[in-house]
């Protein structure tokens, strides 16, 4: 039986909601800490290209396939793929999104516990000397990561348990606004601190003698998270899209909007990193070590740390959601179950398999000695996700639309049937996907691994 589905109510809300799934950690925790780590300019300069080049094809792709089939991610793979051998990219998508929130969940954690800190004024006062105790405080132990990524499951089943226009669209419309403007404020804060040119200069001034073969697969990777794409959420939002919607229009929006978030973020993580002589490369923690710092000394501080940290939370659970929403429609529109005993299902599997990310975030947690493949929980979960899961799933994406659907069926997901005079843009971006976006996924993928 065919399930009555939801849809957004315009193109902004389309936006909207699609934004709020690519902007989240990924801008504000991932992006800053892996640039920091490459080598900061030359290692945007690679992400750019990968974003350009796959990380958006990819994106048309899904986009093309869940509007086409308006059905969960993998309805939607046996509709269009008839049931061939394309089948894999649902198992491999609902994969990686289980694997994506057991870490996901753990950050968003810490997240809210930095929230509550701020609140209750425990990062006033904070030093270099002081702030890493403050991490350490959240991230180890049997209890506080538990804690809170447990509340953050509970926070994003809560506002899926509203639907998709009473939950989704209304606060991702409320929201992103907010969040871009809180952003701007805080990179405005970073940028005039004392010593902010260094960490301008990080971010410009390309150093290519760090590059290597590993840099551009975790440029490649990190594409793939920031746009989410590989793991479904693309594909489950656009299923909820107008018919008249511009997909390449939306995707193009989405992209760029994307990339200056981080960009934003970049401002303001580095020159405060610089300017309170923190390493750059100095890993997932960066975030959490560096905010609190950046407001600790400065007038009416307290407020913008608040500020800050509900901006991290609300990107966080916003993106959150996109993910936990995959599976909920798999389970809902497949195994036919109520949406709400889904949801409740599908927070408990998370939470227990999420629960040995949260006790190896941090290297001195109980878990953080436990390796597997020379990988703690949290780093195998995200190693297998951003370097594996994504990768081969974004291939398979993309080989699927640029070689085996019908040119007709794409021509008119891109056109809306001819309505949208975009011809050349739709030849030039079929060459891009079936010969351009394959090439380069699969050089960077060998090269890094033989
Ligand atoms: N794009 C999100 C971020 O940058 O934080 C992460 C993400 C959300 C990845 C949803 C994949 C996904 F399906």
């Amino acid at each position: 039986m065919e399930q009555k589905r939801e849809k957004f109510s315009s193109s902004l809300a389309v936006f909207l909601a699609t934004l709020s799934s690519a902007v989240g950690l990924g801008n504000i925790w991932m992006f800053p800490y892996i640039t920091g780590e490459n080598g900061g300019a030359a290692f945007i300069i690679i992400y750019l290209i990968c974003v350009a080049l796959v990380g958006l094809p990819v994106l048309i792709s899904e986009f093309i396939i869940g509007r086409g089939t308006r059905r969960n991610v993998h309805g939607a793979i046996s509709k269009i793929t008839n049931k061939n051998r394309f089948k894999i990219i649902s198992v491999f998508a609902i994969l990686a999104t289980y694997f994506m929130l057991s870490f996901y969940t753990v950050v968003v954690g810490w997240v809210y516990s930095y929230l509550y800190k701020a609140v209750i004024g425990a990062l006033k006062g904070v030093t270099s000397e002081t702030t890493s105790i403050l991490f350490y405080n959240t991230s180890v132990g049997p209890i506080a990561p538990i804690i809170w990524q447990m509340i953050a499951l509970l926070v994003g089943g809560t506002i899926l348990v509203l639907g998709v226009k009473g939950g989704i669209e209304k606060l991702t419309k409320t929201l992103m606004p907010v969040l871009i403007l809180l952003l701007g404020i805080c990179a405005f804060r970073s940028l005039t601190l004392a010593g902010a040119m260094e960490g301008i200069n990080f971010l410009i001034k390309p150093d290519f003698s760090k590059v290597h073969i590993g840099v551009v697969l975790s440029a490649l990777g990190l594409a793939f998270f920031k746009l989410s794409v590989g793991s479904g959420a693309m594909i489950t939002y656009s299923s909820y899209y107008t018919d008249d919607n511009n997909l390449i229009g939306t995707a193009g929006k989405v992209a760029i909007s994307d990339t200056l978030v981080s960009l934003t973020a970049g401002l303001a993580i580095f020159p405060a990193a610089f300017s309170f002589g923190l390493e750059p490369s100095s890993g997932p923690g960066l975030l959490f070590n560096t905010v609190p710092l950046i407001f600790a000394k400065m007038p009416g501080g307290w407020v913008l740390s608040i500020i800050f940290f509900v901006l991290a939370a609300m990107a966080a659970t916003m993106s959150m959601i996109s993910l936990l929403e995959v599976l909920i429609v798999v389970f809902t529109e497949e195994l036919k179950m109520e949406r709400k005993k889904a949801i409740i299902m599908n927070v408990i599997i998370i939470a227990l398999v999420g629960s040995l990310a949260a006790l190896s975030g941090n290297p001195n947690g109980i878990l953080g000695n436990k390796l597997v493949f020379g990988l703690t929980f949290f780093d195998l979960f995200d190693t297998l996700v951003s370097k594996i899961l994504l990768p081969i799933n974004g291939l398979l994406i993309i080989l699927l639309t640029g070689y085996f659907i019908n040119k007709k069926y794409l021509t008119d997901q891109l056109s809306n049937n001819g309505i949208l005079n975009n011809e050349l843009t739709i030849k030039t971006l079929i060459f891009i996907m079936k010969y351009i976006s394959p090439i380069l996924i699969i050089i960077v993928f060998l090269k890094s691994f033989i």
